[in-house]
């Protein structure tokens, strides 16, 4: 019977995404070594099913008052349970890699205490815990790099079957960084009669696009019995000279001051509350786009995540051509 290759898995927890950008570079970069690995959510995986994984990965942000991002809360409230045995993870291996900003006093304390709850309960480190600071002049790139490097030795010393085309080898081809990650399919409304082939189909098509044009952010109430408020924004203005028609020239931060103003309902808020900016989309903006692409408005657009196994059976392709 032929045995499944080596996967490694990469879990991350973010609150405004750069755990996840971190995760997706540690996968690309797996990758292009020939290594398998699949980059989840950490809300998306079942926390009871960590002992039987092999080797997981875990990229995690530091928010508020070094609390853990809201999709690890769960996952956080697992692992301290008391009963758990003390060799849970007896097994296991397992990598940390932490963000967080050394100017906060409890710098990066996620990835700490998620680093020593994962050891405490029998599972092995591949690498000394990595620790991206926002303070370093190229942020958490700046520690993401070497720690990157060090895993890949770690990892084929650990199992070599991770890396089956050897510890040195990396594709070359660009093609694997820029691949797709959905697939995207037009479909014209005029012609959707044929494309479905059933009258359910095409119900169905209908009732998605129904719900997909109701779902615009600022029409979904996170609390019910709450009116939505909208704000208008009548000043902004950018601290950061180096911002040059909104990109930014050099390699610091883009600052910006926005003041706001009530424009309907009454609002309340206390010390804490996060104010959510979602952006909207010029109208005219919109319409000039749809000509230069010579798009048709009314056409539905279905957008397919590229699933994994045929992801891995490109990279499997890629990894024999580079051979
Ligand atoms: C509101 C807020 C609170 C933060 N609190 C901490 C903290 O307590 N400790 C820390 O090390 N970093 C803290 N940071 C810095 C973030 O961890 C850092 O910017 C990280 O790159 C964010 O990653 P994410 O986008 O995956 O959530 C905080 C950042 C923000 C915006």
């Amino acid at each position: 019977m032929e045995k499944k290759p080596a996967m490694l898995l990469i879990l991350y927890a973010t609150q405004t995404g750069n755990a996840l950008d971190a995760a997706e570079r540690i996968g690309r970069d797996a990758e292009r070594r020939g290594c398998a690995a699949s980059v989840s959510s950490i809300d998306d995986f079942d926390a009871s099913s960590l002992p039987h994984r092999d080797t997981v990965i875990f990229v995690v942000s530091t928010t508020g008052q070094g609390d853990t991002p809201d999709s690890m809360k769960l996952f956080w409230k697992y692992l301290l349970q008391r009963n758990i045995a003390k060799n849970w993870l007896e097994g296991v291996h397992y990598a940390v890699f932490g963000l967080g900003d050394s100017g906060y006093q409890k710098y990066n304390f996620v990835a700490k205490k998620l680093d020593r709850r994962i050891s405490d309960l029998g599972a092995t480190a591949i690498v000394e815990r990595g620790l991206g600071d926002d303070q370093h002049p190229s942020g958490y790139e700046g520690a993401l790099d070497p720690w990157m490097s060090s895993l890949w030795i770690m990892l084929y010393q650990i199992n070599p079957k991770f890396f089956p085309n050897g510890p040195d080898f990396v594709i070359s081809d660009t093609t694997l960084i820029d691949r797709p990650k959905f697939q995207v399919t037009y479909l014209e409304t005029d012609k959707l009669d044929l494309q479905s082939s059933s009258a359910t189909g095409l119900d169905r098509v209908q009732m998605q696009t129904g719900r997909a044009r109701f779902m615009s952010p600022g029409k979904v109430s996170h609390i019910k019995n709450i009116p939505d408020c909208f704000l208008k924004m009548v000043l902004v203005f950018s601290f950061t000279t180096s911002s040059v028609s909104g990109h930014l020239t050099g390699c610091g931060k883009d600052v910006r001051h926005f003041e706001l103003e009530f424009v309907s309902a009454t609002i309340q808020y206390g010390v804490g509350d996060v104010l959510e900016v979602l952006p909207g989309q010029d109208p005219s903006a919109v319409d000039a786009f749809l000509q230069r692409c010579n798009l048709n408005p009314e056409s539905l657009i279905i957008v397919h995540p590229i699933g994994i196994e045929s992801h891995h059976r490109m990279l499997k392709a890629m990894t024999q051509k580079s051979l």
